[in-house]
This record gives structure tokens, sequence and C-alpha cells, in this order.
């Protein structure tokens, strides 16, 4: 049976995950670099934080959320969700063994269909063949991708001053900078991420910008009006971050991170790619990978 594409509804999201999980395990399996750590599955807590942002999802995008279903099961997803003008394929995975038969092209027609009124669209892509092919034909221009990863050189983190926590009540001035950089706030992600992340916020009369750690205490999302801020912000996340760091997405527009990754002896690996429409890679800025 061919499977039948429809709209994802709250309760399959359990169901919607392990498609998730089993698809990167056996990407990340597949595309392992040699000096890479070993691929492992999903904790407990990254499933539940991926099942609490699918809902969120499927809520406020029912129509950007998407599922293929034979007489197995679900066998693939495509999540998305606009903001403003911009639109985000947030999650896109078919089942290991089933891909490549022709599932994962409707998933996406009807993820970007949600998106057709809007003028930009981003997408955080995996460096699988069939998922570059897909996006590329879909319009997208790919940016590549950098990561930094490794053990934070405490003695080198500066002196960080100007940078607090940050609250619900800063939700304007973090659309306002999401604005400049992408074209359109996070909007209610926002209130996901405050849920489920922390917020570090620096406002000063020279520049402001704002940085999320998340559930892993790691850098989830950053956005600035300068580089200035930006790095005085990273590295407030790196001295906040327990045990390994990782800063992730970084775009060759965003060389100031590199600045502050190699200061703090971290090292630089190259990985998948920021798919962008109608604009271009947002500076000084990281993505998210789903929230981007
Ligand atoms: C990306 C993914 C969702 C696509 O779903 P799919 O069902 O495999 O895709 P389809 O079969 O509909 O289309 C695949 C396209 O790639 C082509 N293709 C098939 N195998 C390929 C391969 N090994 N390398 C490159 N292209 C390939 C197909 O011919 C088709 O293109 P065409 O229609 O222009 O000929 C799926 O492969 C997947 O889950 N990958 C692992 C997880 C991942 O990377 N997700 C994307 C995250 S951003």
């Amino acid at each position: 049976m061919n499977p039948v594409i429809r709209p994802m509804r709250p309760e399959d999201v359990p169901a919607a995950e392990r498609v998730s999980d089993e698809g990167f395990f056996e990407l990340d399996s597949r595309t392992r670099r040699t000096d890479g750590p070993a691929p492992t599955r999903r904790s407990e807590r990254h499933r539940e934080v991926w099942i609490e942002r699918t809902r969120h999802f499927v809520e406020h995008d029912p129509a950007g959320c998407w599922v293929a279903e034979d007489d197995s099961g679900i066998v693939g997803i495509a999540t998305s969700f606009r903001r403003e003008t911009l639109w985000c394929l947030a999650t896109y995975a078919v089942l290991p063994g089933r891909q490549g038969q022709g599932i994962g092209k409707p998933l996406m027609a009807a993820a970007m269909a949600h998106g057709r009124a809007c003028t930009r669209a981003m997408l955080s892509s995996s460096s699988d063949g069939r998922a570059v092919r897909i996006y590329h034909q879909a319009g997208f221009d790919l940016h590549p991708q950098m990561f930094l990863s490794g053990t934070v050189d405490r003695t080198a983190i500066p002196v960080v001053d100007k940078v607090r926590d940050g609250s619900a009540g800063d939700i304007d001035l973090l659309d306002s900078l999401d604005r400049v950089a992408r074209g359109a706030g996070h909007g209610v992600d926002h209130d996901l991420m405050l849920r489920t992340w922390r917020l570090l916020v620096s406002d000063t009369s020279t520049g402001s910008g704002y940085a999320y750690l998340d559930e892993r205490g790691r850098l989830g999302l950053l956005a600035a009006s300068n580089r200035r801020t930006a790095t005085r912000l990273l590295w407030a996340v790196l001295a906040e971050t327990p045990g390994e760091a990782a800063i992730p997405h970084v775009t060759a527009a965003n060389q100031w991170v590199l600045d502050v990754g190699f200061a703090a002896r971290l090292t630089l690996h190259q990985e998948g790619y920021l798919g962008l429409r109608g604009m271009k890679p947002p500076a000084p800025y990281v993505h998210n990978g789903a929230l981007l």
C-alpha cells in the first residue's frame, strides 16, 4: 500500500518522534566522521523536548505538520511553521528502509504549501544526499554550516559583564532583534523556549542581543544587533556550559563565532547546510536547527 499523506495530529507526536530518531540515527551512522563521536540514540530528556516542541508546532501550525502513514503506521513526517512573513521547516524524516521510494517529496510539498504566502523561508539541512537534492529542487540556496565543539579553556574566558537573565518581559525586544536578523520574530516560539530553556539578555546603549541555553546547557539560539554584543553573549554561554561545549550552525557570515570558538580552544568541523529562500544568511546570528 502506498502511504497516505495526512495532517499530523497531537496523538501522532510520540510515533513521529520514533520516525525522527530512527531516521537521524541511521543518517548519523551512515555519515559518521572518523574523528567524530559514535552516534547515540536520543536520551529520555531529548525525546521529551522533541515531543513538547512538535506538539507546539501541531498546536500553532496544524496545516504545516504532516505524516505519511500506511498499514505499518507512520513512516514519514514533516513539520513546519509560519512566523510573520517567514516559513520554516522544523523536521523532516522518512524511516530508514523506506527512503528513496518517493515518500519524502509529497510530504515536503504538503509542508511547503503552508508557507506559500511567505516571502522568506529557512531550514537547516543534514548532509543527506536525498535531503539536499529535494531542498535545491524546492528553490533553496544552500549555505554550509560549521560546528565548534570540545572542552572550553576556562582560562580564556574574559570577564563578561552587561549580561543578565531574561524573562517574558523581554519578548518584544527579542522579536525586534529577530526581525532585523531574519525578517520575522519567533513569536510563540519564545514562549516555548522560555519554558524549556534559559534566556540571557544584553541590552545596553550601544547594542542589544539575546542567547538561549538549551536543555543541555549549550547554545540554542543567539541574535544581536552587533558583533560586539553577540561576542559578549557567546562568552557568557560558554562560561555557563557544563562539560563539553558545542556551538552549532555557524554560517560563513558569522566569522565572529570562530574568533570566540578558537580563543576557547574548541575544534571546528563542517556539517549540513542552512537552506534559505528570499533572504541572506542572518548575522550576527546563530540559528536553531528546528526553530531557526
Ligand atoms: C530526506 C528524506 C526525508 C527524503 O525522503 P525520501 O522518501 O527518501 O525522498 P524521496 O524518495 O521522495 O526523494 C528522494 C530524491 O532523492 C533522490 N535519491 C534517492 N536516493 C538518493 C541518494 N542515495 N543520493 C542522492 N539522491 C537520491 C531520488 O531520486 C529523489 O529525487 P528525484 O525525485 O529528483 O529523482 C529522507 O531521505 C530521510 O529521512 N533522510 C534522513 C534524515 C534527513 O536527512 N532528513 C532531512 C533533515 S534536514
